[in-house]
């Protein structure tokens, strides 16, 4: 039994587990990858066993935006069950698990200020559905072994713990993702595929808020229990995925399968984390490097960069985090910041902002590296009114060391792609209003698969909500337990 031991400070630790009233059971829903790299080594096998004979490339609509001062959070709609219904997911990098909201939900979100119609899933309206029981393997290998005081007739249930304290609980159900393949140029057909995903039966924090409600989050990680590995065990895609998310008209792409065009530059997967990680190793403010001790870019907690697509700005333990603001206001003596809404430093500033502050770059293992302009690291909540997008990660570790935390605010304009197969991630500078070029495997085609904003035929982009800064952290971190 583990229990989550240490308090969540404000945004970063997320406690994944699963709870069970009636059978007294607690335990985590989330692999650690301590030690089980040969599921991952097993899985690759598998896939490498499959490639070339069926498998897809997937066109995922996304719609949102990163803009921390409005929704701060991107989408994308698949369909679930037969007859398929759409749903609405968070897509998240940063969390293994797909849910959606169920019929019977306790507190959860019925209307939504994204402009998108909520639907709650009801499995006993789906003819393609089942319930998944506690001695299922997918119940059992999501956890250590066995479940205590399991019998065959109780449901696998789950909880699983945000950053931002928010919790969602349910039970797990098998059921078809419907998915849209890559067929041609711009074109695609349905295609599907029958996975375990959570039924939400209660939310709490910000999940059963209203302003930007969405139906669920699509954990895109890469344990078992993510839609993409269970896909790929079913032989239906390969475990490599991109995302290009438009923070300028909003949506983007999000694609499953090989992106032949742009090809970008990667960075080795850190091995055996329980998150996207990639290995820091200098930033560099204005054309200087920051001095910076060189075992800060990794805590106890996390061995280095966190790449996570739930979460909309970027955050930076305090040995970073200082340092970066003294260098980034030192060109502009003159300015007031203050703080807003207790988290955010803002200034006043009236000029263009990329030519009165210098550019960040992050320099990665293997040569790779992330150029932040000002007018990403910045945001506007009001005209002439600045904050700041990086965040003080403060010190939540053991070490004493926050964590660092890249989210929306960097990998914005750029296409992001994630090789499990390789365990690599790489990213490159790119138009997310154009066009990217996949493989599809099935037939051996390349095919062009352009953007979507299935926002922009709502009512999201109303006006700003300017002073209420609404920044959603869905990053779910491993569990420590003793
Ligand atoms: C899933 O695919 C099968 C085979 O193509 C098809 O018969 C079925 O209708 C599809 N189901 C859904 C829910 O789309
Ligand atoms: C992951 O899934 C594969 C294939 O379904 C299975 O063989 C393996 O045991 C699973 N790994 C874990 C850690 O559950
Ligand atoms: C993965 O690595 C292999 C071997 O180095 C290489 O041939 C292949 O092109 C890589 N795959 C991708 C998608 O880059
Ligand atoms: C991005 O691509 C779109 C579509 O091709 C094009 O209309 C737009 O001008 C491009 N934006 C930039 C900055 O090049």
């Amino acid at each position: 039994m583990d229990i989550a031991r240490f308090s969540i400070v404000n945004l970063l630790l997320g406690i994944s587990f699963l709870s069970s009233g009636d059978c007294n059971l607690v335990f985590k829903v989330q692999h650690k990858f301590n030690g089980r790299q040969r599921s991952l080594s097993a899985f690759k096998a598998h896939d490498m066993h499959r490639r070339g004979r069926f498998l897809s490339a997937i066109d995922l609509e996304l719609g949102g935006n990163g803009h921390p001062s409005e929704s701060g959070l991107y989408f994308a709609k698949i369909g679930l069950g037969t007859p398929a219904k759409d749903y609405y997911v968070q897509v998240d990098t940063g969390s293994d698990l797909l849910w959606v909201n169920c019929a019977g939900c306790a507190n959860c979100p019925r209307k939504s200020d994204l402009g998108i119609e909520l639907t709650l899933y009801n499995p006993s309206s789906s003819s393609t559905s089942n319930l998944v029981t506690c001695d299922q393997d997918f119940c059992t290998s999501s956890h250590d072994g066995p479940i205590p005081g399991c019998t065959p007739d109780l449901n696998c249930e789950y909880t699983v713990s945000y950053g931002d304290g928010s919790s969602t609980t349910g039970y797990f159900v098998e059921d078809r993702v419907v998915l849209d393949q890559v067929t041609g140029n711009f074109r695609t057909a349905s295609t599907n595929g029958s996975i375990v995903f959570g039924c939400g039966a209660q939310q709490s924090g910000q999940l059963g808020a209203t302003s930007a409600a969405v139906d669920g989050i699509l954990g895109f990680g890469q344990s078992n229990s993510s839609m993409i590995s269970q896909l790929a065990s079913l032989g239906k895609v390969r475990r490599i995925f991109a995302h290009c998310l438009d923070n300028i008209k909003g949506g983007g792409i999000f694609a499953i399968g090989e992106v032949v065009q742009p090809k970008v530059h990667t960075t080795p997967l850190v091995q055996q984390q329980a998150h996207y990680n990639v290995a820091m190793k200098a930033i560099e403010v204005g054309g200087d490097m920051l001095n910076l001790p060189t075992d800060v870019f990794d805590t106890d907690l996390s061995r280095g960069t966190i790449i996570d697509s739930g979460t909309t700005l970027a955050y930076l333990p305090d040995e970073i985090y200082e340092p970066l603001i003294a260098k980034i206001f030192a060109g502009q003596t003159g300015l007031k910041l203050h703080t807003v809404e207790k988290q955010f430093t803002c200034f006043q500033y009236n000029g263009n902002i990329d030519d009165g502050f210098p550019d960040v770059t992050f320099h990665f293992e293997g040569s790779l590296s992330l150029r932040v302009r000002p007018r990403e690291y910045l945001f506007d909540i009001d005209s002439d009114k600045w904050c700041v997008g990086w965040q003080n990660s403060g010190a939540q570790s053991r070490d004493g060391k926050g964590m660092i935390l890249l989210g929306d605010l960097v990998l914005q304009n750029r296409l992001v792609l994630y090789d499990l197969e390789n365990q690599t991630i790489g990213w490159t500078e790119y138009n997310c209003s154009s066009s990217i070029k996949v493989r599809d495997e099935k037939s051996g085609g390349v095919y062009t698969v352009g953007p979507h904003d299935l926002s922009s035929a709502s009512s999201l982009r109303t006006g700003r909500t300017s002073v209420v800064l609404f920044i959603l952290m869905l990053t779910m971190l491993h569990s420590f337990t003793n």
